[in-house]
């Protein structure tokens, strides 16, 4: 999508193909700064710090973190294997909610481990970072596909009239590759010309919406408006809000819904006042494995200054101010989860189904057995 008129992608290989680029997303929307990743160390940092972010960023560029760390493993098969299995495991719990992470490094290291050459070992982890990051790009444009269709029937209704949207966080193309999952259906419902209107959560502690989805939209040339986190549930009340779109950083194979911290409140407040509440994601942020509601999913805590402290731009610079008193203590739930009840339907990149096993199975029949 686009920043300041210029198309742009949330990460690219270099050149020498030694490295990988991304756009450090603290400092948006203030600095585009582009920073590059030279070897798995700085994959993990990049993914802790949240210079990318967002389930399928993470997914991506934990990929080309194990590319990056085969390039740079001892060259003897014993030491290749115990240096990948290190990165992995950094790469997966930097990040433990987002289950990308876990399934894009499970897909490049179970591939590698079939290969006995280390040469062709690296090769191919590139082949397949390559790929996961195409998939995703194809996968969020399928999103946007099948969403426009849901938000076209609710336009229709409107007969002319502005269709307004919720939406939490940034599910869109700075979460992804481009196009994002929350935000892909609306780019597409924009560039068919239906009349939208965004209401865009601001995302306490990090304002993910105010600072990111907001920016998109704008560079984008749709019209939103950042409202506190609160606010939702009262302009539903009063019938502002037409529907709901969040995107999710793990859905289990039963439906529940893990994303940011708030999407549960949302979805409560959809349900409580007939909004529909859907959910879009790609099937690489499902768990499919165990039959689970959602207990066991790790919820992230972050650090309790991203809540006691806020950082803006002076003008000049980013700054980070005290937000209270010295010793104040806070405690930082990053995700929370919404249970299927709530749920009107999920968006996927193989089309809409309700928020159950079954009907997911339908979509994904080859995951039936696990
Ligand atoms: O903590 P973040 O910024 O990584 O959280 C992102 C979200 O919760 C998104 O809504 C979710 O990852 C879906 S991204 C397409």
């Amino acid at each position: 999508m686009k920043i300041n008129d210029k198309h742009y992608t949330t990460i690219w290989e270099s050149a020498d193909l030694r490295s990988v680029n991304i756009i450090d997303q603290r400092f948006l929307p203030f600095e585009l700064k582009i920073v590059e990743l030279r070897n798995y160390r700085e994959v993990v940092i990049a993914i802790r710090d949240m210079m990318v972010r967002g389930a399928p960023l993470i997914g991506v560029t934990s990929a080309y973190g194990i590319y990056l760390a085969a390039l740079e493993a001892p060259k003897n098969q014993k030491d290749f294997e115990i240096f990948l299995k290190q990165a992995a495991n950094e790469i997966v719990s930097a990040r433990p909610t987002a289950i990308n992470a876990k399934w894009a490094v499970d897909k490049v290291i179970d591939e590698i481990a079939k290969i006995n050459d280390i040469e062709n070992k690296i090769a191919k982890s590139l082949e397949l970072a390559r790929a996961i990051r195409e998939e995703d790009i194809e996968n969020c444009r399928k999103i946007g596909e099948n969403g426009y269709k849901l938000i076209k029937k609710i336009a229709e209704n409107k007969k002319g009239k502005t269709l307004n949207i919720l939406t939490h966080c940034n599910a869109g193309w700075l979460a992804t590759v481009d196009w994002g999952t929350a935000t892909a259906p609306i780019y597409f419902a924009h560039r068919e010309k239906i009349g939208l209107h965004i209401w865009v959560d601001e995302t306490r502690p990090l304002y993910q919406g105010a600072k990111l989805t907001s920016w998109e939209l704008y560079n984008e040339g749709i019209p939103n408006t950042i409202i506190t986190d609160n606010a939702g549930g009262y302009i539903m009340q009063k019938g502002f809000v037409d529907m709901v779109i969040v995107g999710s950083d793990r859905t289990t194979a039963d439906a529940y819904v893990v994303n940011k911290v708030g999407t549960y409140l949302k979805a409560l407040a959809a349900y409580d006042n007939n909004v529909p509440f859907y959910v879009a994601l790609p099937s690489s942020s499902i768990q499919w494995t165990d039959n689970f509601n959602g207990n066991d999913v790790p919820i992230e805590i972050r650090s309790e200054g991203e809540i006691l402290k806020v950082t803006g731009w002076d003008g000049n610079m980013l700054k980070n101010l005290d937000l209270t008193y010295k010793n104040a203590k806070a405690l930082n739930y990053a995700f929370d989860i919404t249970p299927p009840k709530y749920v009107t339907a999920l968006i996927t990149e193989r089309g809409v189904c309700k928020p159950n096993k079954n009907d997911l199975m339908r979509l994904f029949p080859e995951k039936r057995n696990g």
